[in-house]
C-alpha cells in the first residue's frame, strides 16, 4: 500500500477566527495535490497543522493509518514529512550544502547521542548532496546561501525539505516571487517529485495548478469549498464566484 497523509476534520482557531475549519483531505504517494484559495483562506495554517508547527483545535492527522496528531514537527520530520515555508527559510550565512546537511541530520538522525556519531558518517552529507542534485544546485554547494538568486534560494528551500528523505512533501507557495522563467523548472520538478512522494502544493497561479495537479482542493475562509480534478475545478461556478468575490484574478 502506498504511503498516505490524512487530515480528518482539522480545525484551527486563533482567538475568534476559525482559520481552518473542518478540513479533510488525503495525500497519496504518486499524486500532486494542490491547495488553492484567496489570501487568508487558511492554506498556510493547514500546512502548519500537517507539519506539526501548530496543534489543531480539533481533528486528527494520520500517516499510513497511524495517528500522529500529537507528534511534534521534529517527530513528523523523522516520520517522513518534509515541508517548505511560504517565506524562504534558508540560513543565508551558511553554505548551500550546510543548509541541506543540517536538515538531513535533523530528520535522519533519531536522537542527540546518535547525532554526534552521525557527524562522522557520510549519510546526512550523501542525502544532502542528493537533494541538491535533485533541484539542480549541486554545482553551488560550497557557496554561501546568500549568494544565490531568489529562484535558487527557493530551490534550496525544496532541497532542505528533500534532504530529510521524506515520503510526504508539503510545499507552501514554492514559486512565490518567481517569474515564469525560474518557475517552469521548479514546476517540472514538483511534477517529477510527485512520482515518488505524496505532494501537497499551495499555489496561487491557476495556470500552474491546472498544469501540474492531479487533485485540487479549494479553500475559502478556512473551509473546503471544492475538491476535484483540475477539469472539475476549472468548470466549477462556485470556485469562480469565490475567486471573483475575493477579487483574485
Ligand atoms: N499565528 C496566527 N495567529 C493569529 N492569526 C493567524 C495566525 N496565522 C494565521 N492567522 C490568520 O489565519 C487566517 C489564515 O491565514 P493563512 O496564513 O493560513 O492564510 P493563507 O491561505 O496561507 O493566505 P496567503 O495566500 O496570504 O498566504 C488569516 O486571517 C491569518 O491572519
Ligand atoms: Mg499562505
Amino acid at each position: 500500500m502506498s504511503a498516505t497523509l490524512e487530515a480528518i476534520g482539522l480545525s484551527r482557531r486563533f482567538g475568534g477566527l476559525l482559520a481552518v475549519s473542518d478540513v479533510s483531505l488525503m495525500l497519496r504517494v504518486g499524486q500532486l495535490h494542490a491547495v488553492i484559495g484567496p489570501n487568508g483562506a487558511g492554506k498556510s495554517t493547514l500546512v502548519n497543522l500537517l507539519a506539526g508547527e501548530l496543534p489543531p483545535t480539533e481533528g486528527a492527522i494520520r500517516l499510513n493509518n497511524a495517528d500522529i496528531t500529537a507528534f511534534s514537527a521534529a517527530q513528523r520530520a523523522h516520520a517522513g514529512i518534509g515541508r517548505t515555508f511560504q517565506r524562504t527559510n534558508v540560513m543565508l550565512a551558511m553554505t548551500v550544502l550546510e543548509n541541506a546537511r543540517l536538515a538531513a541530520q535533523a530528520a535522519l538522525v533519531p536522537n542527540r547521542s546518535l547525532l554526534r556519531r552521525a557527524a562522522t558518517t557520510t549519510a546526512p552529507i550523501a542525502a544532502a548532496q542528493a537533494a541538491l542534485r535533485r533541484v539542480g544546485l549541486d554545482g553551488v554547494g560550497d557557496q554561501a546561501a546568500r549568494t544565490l538568486s531568489h529562484g535558487q534560494q527557493r530551490a534550496l528551500e525544496i532541497a532542505i525539505a528533500l534532504a530529510g528523505q521524506p515520503t510526504v512533501l508539503l510545499l507552501d507557495e514554492p514559486l512565490a516571487g518567481m517569474g515564469a522563467e525560474d518557475g517552469a523548472p521548479i514546476a517540472a520538478l514538483m511534477r517529477d517529485l510527485a512520482r515518488e512522494h505524496a505532494v501537497l502544493l499551495v499555489e496561487h497561479d491557476m495556470d500552474v495548478v491546472f498544469t501540474v495537479a492531479d487533485i485540487v482542493t479549494v479553500m475559502v475562509d478556512g473551509r473546503v469549498l471544492a475538491h476535484g480534478t483540475p477539469a472539475e475545478i476549472r468548470a466549477s461556478a462556485a470556485v469562480r464566484d469565490a475567486y471573483l468575490g475575493h477579487e483574485v484574478p
